[in-house]
């Protein structure tokens, strides 16, 4: 099949910021210049499709690196979609995603991660969205932490103790963010997705400030002062059990000083059970996508030698053929290989239910919803090899 979508130059900088400006309502300035240098900087990364001769539509793929079954795995993470409204509904961005998904499949990228402006647009388009965790707002006097304070003190983001928080933490969650890598999307390209936690959240915010007891940290910002003041975490990382309990806490420091809490927590959180039915405020959803089927099996680990699996799966793709077919998988302590395969399938999968369940869904409601049908034995054994891992995104990560 012949692209129709091509890489964005430097030459594209003025349609590009105009598309944006339509789609997105800023920039107010088309010729602010750390935008044009910003745009220019991330142009091999993003993908164009012209249409009469203009550009249409675009879509950048930012090569970040998640955490996926403990590993750190590349991934597409698809963002800045836009396409000119005269020309919308025409199947632009239909093509951009496609094509890009072909690329990371080429490059042998086994994810795609996007935030939907609505979930069926993408889901359409074969993404899922997945339980990436959970923003609370709550007055601070019913934030369950307990009350005495640990020992804590302010430290640099760059601390090395905080950094090994922080790496122990992630690796411990499906879809946590690998911040440590140096982007090339950027004119300022030093660890820039560090530098996003030590930018005010808000008009009006604190810059933020990392504070650390044993084991693990918070990073706060204050919006207001008061009772309708807010302590912000930012994020939050703990090595242990006893960990947790002194980072949570932490944000009872802030009581009397302002009355609300807003925090990300994975959805498992004991305190996110405890408070998401009375607290749950508006989240970006992060939807997730398998781009390439032996890339984004073959880091992936049986717990145990009893948990070592092989069979043949039919994966039904109908947006991505070359993920679409029937794959023989063998799953060992050692890690998994993917092959296609003539052999009859003993479990049917489409690609999407394939995704939710190495992202934390349980096999057991892909089955009774007709997503997955047959011996679900691999399918149990593969969920297995990530189900260590929660997921979780704070939205400090969010791109
Ligand atoms: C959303 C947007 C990117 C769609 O671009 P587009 O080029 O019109 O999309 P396509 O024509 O490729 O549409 C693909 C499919 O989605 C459907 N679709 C398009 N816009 C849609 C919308 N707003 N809501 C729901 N479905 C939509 C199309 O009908 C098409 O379905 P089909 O393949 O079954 O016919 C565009 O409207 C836009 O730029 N919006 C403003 C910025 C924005 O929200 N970006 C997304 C950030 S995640």
């Amino acid at each position: 099949m012949s692209r129709r979508s091509r890489v964005l130059t430097a030459g594209d900088v003025d349609a590009w910021l105009r598309i944006r400006q339509a789609s997105y309502g800023h920039p107010g300035d088309l010729s602010d210049p750390v935008l044009r240098r910003t745009l220019e900087a991330r142009a091999p990364l993003s993908r164009g499709v012209d249409d009469d001769g203009e550009l249409a539509a675009v879509a950048t793929w930012y090569p970040y690196r998640f955490f996926i079954g403990g590993s750190e795995v590349p991934v597409g993470a698809l963002a800045g979609v836009a396409t000119a409204p005269w020309v919308r509904r025409r199947g632009h961005v239909r093509t951009l995603v496609r094509e890009g998904l072909e690329e990371l499949h080429q490059a042998g990228t086994g994810w795609a991660l996007e935030h939907p402006f609505d979930p069926a647009f993408y889901g359409a388009m074969g993404f899922r969205t997945v339980p990436a965790g959970v923003t609370l707002r709550l007055p601070l006097s019913d934030w369950p932490g307990r009350r005495a304070l640990p020992e804590f003190g302010p430290v640099p983001l760059s601390d090395p103790d905080l950094r090994r928080d922080r790496a122990l933490f992630a690796a411990r969650h499906n879809f946590a963010l690998q911040r440590d890598d140096v982007a090339d999307d950027g004119p300022d390209r030093a660890e820039p997705r560090w530098r996003v936690l030590s930018e005010p959240p808000s008009d009006g915010a604190t810059p933020p400030v990392a504070y650390r007891t044993e084991g693990g940290y918070v990073v706060v910002a204050t919006e207001g002062y008061g009772s309708d003041g807010t302590v912000v975490i930012l994020d939050a990382a703990w090595r242990d059990a006893r960990a947790r309990e002194r980072v949570l806490a932490m944000p009872n420091a802030w009581r009397g000083q302002v009355g609300w809490i807003r925090i990300d927590l994975p959805a498992h959180d004991p305190f996110a059970l405890d408070l998401v039915g009375r607290y749950a405020h508006p989240r970006t959803l992060l939807q997730a996508r398998i781009a390439d089927l032996p890339a984004a099996l073959r880091p992936l680990r049986a717990p145990s030698a009893r948990l070592a699996r092989s069979g043949v799966m039919e994966v039904h793709d109908p947006f991505a053929p070359w993920v679409h077919g029937r794959w023989a998988v063998t799953l060992d302590a050692d890690g998994c290989t993917v092959e296609t395969t003539d052999r009859s399938e003993d479990l049917t999968v489409t690609a999407s239910a394939l995704a939710a369940a190495l992202a934390g869904v349980p096999v057991a409601p892909l089955l009774h919803a007709g997503e997955a049908e047959g011996d679900a034995d691999l399918l149990r054994a593969l969920a297995q090899t990530t189900a260590d891992q929660p997921p979780f995104l704070g939205t400090i990560d969010h791109f």
